[in-house]
C-alpha cells in the first residue's frame, strides 16, 4: 500500500488545498498531499471560511476503494491523528465529535472532508486539515473561538516538523482503519469534548436537544434525548454548541 504523503506538492499560495485536489484528483496518485503556506479562499464546514495565518494547511487525497458509508470514519481517523500529534505539545486537547479539536475550549484544528461522487460511488475523498500553529492575531470574530500552539505555550514551532508527525500518525491510524482496527474511534471516545454535555443538534432538519452519553466503537455518537437514546452517524447530524448558534 502506498504511504500517505509520499508525494507532497507545495505551494506558497492557493485558493484552497481542498479545491486543488478536487480539481486535479484524476491526475494525482492516492495519498498525494497538497500543502500551502497561505490560502486565499480557505474553506471550513458549513460554507464557512477558514482563516489563514502561519499555520499548517494541507489536504490529503484518498483514492482507494472506500465505501460511502465509511467516509465519516475517515474523519475520525484524521481527528485521532491530529489528537496524537497535539498531545505532544499541549496538555489536554479534546476532540469535539465529529472532527474539531479544541484546547482550552477553543478550536485549534478543523477538518473538512469533501468527496467527489459519481453513480453512487466515491471517486475520491479529500481530507483537509488546518492546524493552528504560529498564528497569534485572529480577527475579532475568531478571538474567543480560535487558538494556536503558539498562543497556548508561547513557543514558535516548525510547521514542517508538526506535519511530519501528523502524517506519520495518520498513516498509523489509516492502516488500522483498513485492518478494521477501531483504535481511532477509541481515541475519539476517550478524549471527547462532548461527553456529558447538553447539546443542540439537527436531526433531518429538526432541532433537537439532548445529553451526549458518549462516542461508540463504531464511531457513532450516542445521545440521550426526550425520546430516549439515539445513535447518530457523523454524516447525519451536526452538533451545535451554544456558542455556535446564531
Ligand atoms: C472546519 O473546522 O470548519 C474545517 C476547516 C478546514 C480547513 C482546512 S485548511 C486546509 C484545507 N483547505 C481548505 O480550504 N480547508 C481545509
Amino acid at each position: 500500500m502506498m504511504y500517505l504523503g509520499s508525494n507532497v506538492i507545495r505551494f506558497n499560495k492557493l485558493p484552497s488545498t481542498n479545491d486543488y485536489l478536487k480539481d486535479n484528483y484524476r491526475n494525482l496518485a492516492h495519498g498525494t498531499v497538497v500543502r500551502a503556506l497561505t490560502q486565499t479562499h480557505g474553506k471550513g464546514r458549513f460554507s464557512r471560511s477558514w482563516h489563514s495565518g502561519e499555520d499548517l494547511l494541507f489536504s490529503l487525497l484518498i483514492k482507494e476503494n472506500i465505501k460511502l458509508s465509511e467516509v465519516s470514519q475517515l474523519g475520525l481517523v484524521a481527528a485521532a491523528a491530529v489528537f496524537d500529534t497535539l498531545k505532544k505539545y499541549v496538555v489536554r486537547p479534546l476532540i469535539k465529535w465529529p472532527n474539531d479539536i479544541l484546547v482550552e475550549g477553543k478550536k485549534i484544528t478543523g477538518i473538512l472532508l469533501e468527496s467527489v461522487i459519481e453513480n453512487n460511488r466515491l471517486n475520491c475523498l479529500v481530507i483537509g486539515i488546518g492546524l493552528n500553529v504560529n498564528t497569534v492575531n485572529y480577527p475579532p470574530e475568531l478571538i474567543n473561538k480560535s487558538t494556536s500552539l503558539r498562543l497556548i505555550t508561547g513557543n514558535v514551532y516548525d510547521v514542517d516538523n508538526i506535519y511530519d508527525k501528523l502524517i506519520q500518525n495518520f498513516n498509523g491510524y489509516y492502516i488500522g482503519f483498513k485492518a478494521d482496527n477501531k483504535s481511532y474511534a477509541r481515541i475519539c471516545a476517550e478524549n471527547s469534548a462532548l461527553t456529558g454535555k447538553d447539546v443542540v443538534f439537527q436531526d433531518n432538519g429538526i432541532i433537537q436537544t439532548g445529553r451526549v452519553i458518549g462516542i461508540l466503537e463504531n464511531g457513532n455518537i450516542l445521545i440521550e434525548t426526550a425520546e430516549g437514546q439515539k445513535e447518530y452517524n457523523s454524516g447525519e447530524i451536526t452538533l451545535h454548541e451554544y456558542y455556535e448558534q446564531t
